[in-house]
């Protein structure tokens, strides 16, 4: 048993930054964790090992389209899966053994297997009661699966099966059309498999622009992906080898069936709390079963507190990593802070797609009076260099000041370009502002700067 400042239950990107933080403030932190290697999801099933795949399918897609365009002739590599997932694992290793690097090098105590709350100030792992003036929960979320359709990590996989499957499927069918589905599935299209998404609404990445939703639509179909829309998955039934699923279209609430080699389920993720002793201690809950914080996420019972995908807001390794920083600096005395105006959500398709702050569609509901500067990837000659002129930028302002409002992005690095347009909005910037700053030439980031002056007198190269 010890004693500690703060212990942080959950390693992932909210909590390994929570602790990091709280020792580097001069707590004593301990941060517990049941995996066998830290970083949560995020580290081990999810964010990284994904971008792995996305990479090596983007190269063998470049290989195959772009390269003989290029003269680099020769015969397009094949794939050998098992290497490629042999990739991946080493690429999680690589990060998860920094994290326990880093916990050494701050002194955080990684205490091993799963934590739950006795008593207010108690932290248990396995028969040791250790005890701690401030508690952070960083358990962070699980796979949400759909009523008739079982995950059994085989032919009905979750994003965490889907980065272990033992070939190329020949045929995927994927359950929703958010931000796994796309991922993932664009990695299966391009390693060779038939893929078709079956999406509940009309749209695809619910809650981004629309003229975004339309264009990665048609991009993924270009690039081969099928898209059955308004439809809702009411069961999967899968035998050993393969699985029928079977979907209701909303518009006339006709039945159909499709089969698969491989069904991915990507219908959203929930909080994960089981087995902390939460509703034990009295913590109050939302209906949708996030921990309720206030401001400084703290929770209703004194000392113990949440962030990450536990609470409310979106579920982004990059958000509960700033809440883990803010949260810590909470503890130690200190004013955290986290701008949920300016949270960047960035899919890793091909190309990127990238937006912060309102869409247009936000902006008409609430009646602010706003211009619009677009530009595109074509009028860039970096990306025409690259054959990476398809997509635009987009930059929301305020019609009378200029502010701006937000920005969505699809086309190269976009992931990486919008981190302008976030700085620019922590800073109050007006489009002008972008405009005004001079950007290197020949990048990308200058589409990010005409779409700027867009909103002016007008781009340049368009
Ligand atoms: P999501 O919430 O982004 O998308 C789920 C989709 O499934 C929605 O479009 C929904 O309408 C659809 N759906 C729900 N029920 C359905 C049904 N019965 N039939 C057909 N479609 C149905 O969830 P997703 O993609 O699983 O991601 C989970 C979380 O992980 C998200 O919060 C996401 O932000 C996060 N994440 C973020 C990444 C990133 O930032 N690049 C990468 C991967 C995950």
């Amino acid at each position: 048993m010890a004693s500690y400042d703060v212990i942080v239950i959950g390693a992932g990107p909210g909590g390994y930054v929570a602790a990091i933080r709280c020792a580097q403030l001069g707590l004593k932190t301990a941060c517990v964790e049941g995996r066998a290697t830290l970083g949560g999801t995020c580290l081990n099933v999810g964010c990284i090992p994904s971008k792995a795949m996305l990479h090596a399918s983007h190269m063998l897609h470049e290989a195959e389209h772009n390269f003989a365009k290029m003269g680099l002739k020769g015969k397009s590599p094949s794939v050998d899966f098992k290497q490629m997932l042999a990739y991946k694992d080493e690429v999680i290793e690589g990060n998860t053994k920094g994290i326990e690097f880093l916990f050494k090098k701050n002194k955080v105590d990684w205490l091993k297997g799963w934590g739950s709350i006795p008593a207010t100030g108690q932290v248990k792992v396995g028969e040791e009661v250790h005890t701690a003036k401030n508690i952070i929960v960083a358990t962070g979320s699980e796979v949400a699966t759909l009523p008739g359709v079982e995950i059994d990590e085989k032919i009905v996989v979750s994003s965490t099966g889907a980065l272990e499957l033992p070939k190329v499927p020949k045929k995927m069918v994927v359950i929703g059309a958010g931000v796994i589905g796309l991922e993932l599935g664009s990695v299966y299209k391009r390693l060779g498999s038939e893929v078709t998404v079956i999406e509940f609404l009309d749209k695809v990445t619910p809650g981004m622009d629309g003229e975004v939703q339309k264009t990665v639509q048609r991009m993924l179909t270009k690039q081969g992906m099928e898209f059955i829309m308004g439809a809702a998955v009411q069961s999967v039934d899968a035998s050993k080898t393969k699985a029928k699923v079977t979907y209701k279209l909303r518009k006339d609430d006709s039945e159909a069936t499709i089969d698969a080699d491989v069904v991915l389920v990507a219908t959203g993720r929930k909080p994960f709390t089981d087995g902390l002793g939460l509703a034990d201690l009295g913590v109050e809950m939302t209906d949708r079963g996030q921990v309720k914080t206030n401001d400084h996420w703290q929770t209703n019972v004194k000392g113990i507190y949440a962030i990450g995908d536990a609470i409310t807001g979106p579920m982004l390794a990059h958000k509960a990593e700033d809440e883990g920083m803010a949260c810590a600096e909470v503890i130690a005395g200190k004013h955290g802070h986290v701008n949920y105006g300016v949270i960047p959500g960035v899919i890793y398709t091909h190309p990127e797609v990238a937006s912060v702050g309102k869409t247009e569609e936000q902006l008409k509901e609430e009646g602010t009076a706003y211009k619009v500067g677009k530009f595109s990837f074509m009028g860039n000659a970096r990306a025409k260099a690259v054959h990476a002129g398809e997509g635009f930028v987009k930059l929301l302002a305020d019609k009378e000041t200029d502010r701006i409002l937000g920005a969505h992005i699809i086309g190269p690095a976009a992931g990486d370009l919008i981190h302008e347009i976030c700085v620019g909005m922590e800073f109050g910037a007006s489009a002008e502002d972008i405009a005004l700053t001079c950007h290197a030439h020949p990048t990308f980031s200058e589409a990010v700067r005409e779409a700027a002056l867009a909103c002016g007198d007008g781009a340049i190269h368009a």
